[in-house]
């Protein structure tokens, strides 16, 4: 069978609904394609009707597991004959519980999809919560953040740790080794979201890979191979060099950061 695109699994979709923005089907499509044809791990949260797992199914036919997880009570009626490997878990995805119960079916996953309440809390706990469970090589979505700048969401244009203001953080995570000063990603973001801290401090950060924004959309990737994703090694062709001669002494060195720790700008305020 001709692969699908991710378009087109969603426009074959007739029985269970499934609600997305038509721009979501694109930016799906891009973050995906890799995976398609593996048999992937993955986990939504917020299903709803269900649709969007067997919109899931049809995109990764090879798929090993779909896990959706949804708050709704009416969720722990929906069924999927036919396909034993779309499983349900009904509960708040934060809760201890609910957690429990989605890492005993599966103990990591390759894509993993927030598309939940949509509140800033909710999201960033759930990122927190759920990024150490990201294979190495995975994608974490997170969709409708344009619930991001609305107060009924714990949002805000200016709100710093609204889930949008959480998420532009991570961006310095992958830059680490050049903040010129002593500090953990944890004590990071601790610092910027210290609501966070003590969840922030039990998260495995490590691995963030890239950290992309589309309109309503984050997708972060964790690294494949590399948990600090560093930037490597400098690497120097070619042997003419006439106006900087220096550049041909520099293949295999690698980035050293000046000393930023009696910057003012090393501290948060
Ligand atoms: C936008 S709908 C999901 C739509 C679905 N992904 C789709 O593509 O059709 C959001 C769902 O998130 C669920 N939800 C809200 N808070 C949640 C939470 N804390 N944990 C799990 N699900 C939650 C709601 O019950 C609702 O069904």
């Amino acid at each position: 069978m001709m692969p699908l695109s991710f378009r087109e699994a969603f426009e074959a979709q007739a029985d269970r609904v499934t609600d997305k923005w038509d721009s979501y089907l694109d930016i799906y499509d891009k973050a995906f394609v890799a995976y398609r044809d593996r048999e992937v791990s993955l986990l939504e949260i917020g299903i709803q009707n269900g649709g969007s797992l067997e919109v899931h199914a049809r995109y990764f036919p090879n798929h090993k597991l779909i896990i959706g997880c949804d708050i709704h009570p009416r969720c722990g009626a929906l069924s999927f004959p036919g396909n034993d490997k779309i499983k349900v878990v009904v509960g708040d995805a934060n809760a201890a519980e609910t957690r429990a119960t989605i890492t005993a079916l599966s103990a990591d996953f390759d894509i993993i999809i927030d598309d939940g309440s949509h509140k800033s809390n909710d999201i960033i706990l759930s990122f927190l919560y759920f990024f150490p469970k990201l294979k190495p090589g995975g994608i974490f979505v997170i969709e409708d953040l344009h619930a991001s700048y609305w107060q009924a969401y714990d949002g805000g244009l200016f709100h710093s740790s609204s889930a949008m203001g959480f998420l532009k953080d991570l961006v310095d995570l992958p830059n680490l080794e050049h903040w010129g000063f002593a500090m953990t990603p944890q004590e990071y973001l601790a610092a910027r979201h210290p609501k966070y801290a003590p969840v922030i401090s039990a998260c495995d950060l490590s691995g963030i890979y890239s950290v992309q924004f589309f309109n309503s959309v984050c997708v972060i990737e964790k690294h494949l191979t590399d948990p600090v994703a560093s930037l490597g090694q400098r690497r120097i062709r070619g042997t003419r060099a006439e106006v900087w001669p220096g550049a041909l002494q520099m293949d295999g060195t690698g980035s050293i950061p000046p000393d930023q720790s009696n910057s003012r700008w090393s501290r948060p305020g």
